[in-house]
């Protein structure tokens, strides 16, 4: 079966997908985006996703070009024509493509959307939640907006390949006072002495992950404590675990920071428990 893509109103073939140079992502980075769970063939909290999506949309005064309905559509046919079980499904909407020009292009110019859809690991994954992943700190040096889902990317990506060549996954990032804010591509946490969850405050210096918001729920039904405040990296390497959250990663433990082990090196009852129970509570769509 060959992989398909959904690019402007179109059903493609994924090798063949294609948007314009002039295309104001390619250009300027121009563009919001989100990755959404695929688990059983069902969207993992969709909703959480498609309300951020809008929000980031008005935030940088992006219209969406389809409702949210005919977006349902487009997202259970891509996971239906690519029979994906267990994957994720990204999609991008841009400024649209118009002549390369710094202010925005003219009223009606259509936004770009598309998506696609790809199958994951799910026993590489689960085994490596079973070893835990290392991370290492780095500077945020990204925009005072990283609440916005943006493709701008460019100091995640960075930070995500310096944990590569550490021989680490993730890279936390440290604000200018110290403190984590999240990780380059996933939420950060730690398991304090008294057995709270601590993470940084989903203020504009974070992204309010939909994965987050989900642990409240887990963590309130588990008589788990969650404290959103700041933490810094000393006192994550002291913390009795630690871990991350995404719609990539699930509940991820984390054993080691900057080449210091975490909780004696392996992943953490919490954490652990904290990944076997989300599907139970995460919504599946339809
Ligand atoms: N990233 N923080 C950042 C900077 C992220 O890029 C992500 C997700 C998260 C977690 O958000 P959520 O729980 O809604 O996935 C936090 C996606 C998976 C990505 O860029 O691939």
């Amino acid at each position: 079966m060959s992989r398909i893509a959904y690019v402007n109103g179109r059903y493609v073939r994924h090798s063949e997908a294609a948007v314009s140079i002039d295309d104001r992502a390619f250009l300027f980075a121009d563009g919001i985006y989100e990755v959404i769970e695929i688990f059983g063939g069902k969207l993992i909290d969709e909703a959480g996703h498609l309300e951020r999506l809008n929000r980031s949309a008005r935030e940088l005064l992006l219209k969406l070009p389809v409702g949210e309905r005919v977006l349902k559509l487009i997202l259970r046919e891509l996971v239906a024509r690519n029979g994906v079980a267990y994957g994720h499904v990204y999609l991008q909407v841009t400024r649209g493509a118009a002549r390369r020009d710094h202010f925005f292009p003219k009223a009606g110019t259509p936004t770009t959307l598309v998506a696609f859809a790809h199958r994951s690991d799910r026993a590489a994954a689960e085994a490596k939640a079973q070893a835990g992943i290392k991370v290492i700190s780095v500077p945020d040096i990204r925009w005072k907006r990283p609440d916005i889902k943006s493709t701008s990317l460019l100091p995640n990506v960075l930070a995500k390949q310096q944990a590569k060549d550490f021989g680490a996954y993730e890279a936390w990032l440290v604000d200018e006072e110290g403190f984590v804010t999240e990780g380059s591509s996933s939420n950060a946490w730690i398991v304090d002495a008294d057995g709270a969850l601590v993470t940084h405050p989903a203020d504009s210096g974070i992204l309010r992950g939909i994965t987050r918001a989900r642990l409240f729920e887990i963590a309130a039904a588990h008589q788990i404590r969650i404290v959103e405040r700041r933490f810094t990296v000393v006192e994550a390497k002291a913390a009795r675990e630690a871990f991350i959250t995404g719609a990539t990663t699930l509940v991820m433990p984390v054993v080691a920071i900057d080449g210091e082990k975490i909780g004696g090196g392996a992943p953490g009852p919490v954490a652990l428990g904290l990944r076997a129970a989300f599907h139970g509570f995460a919504p599946a769509s339809e």
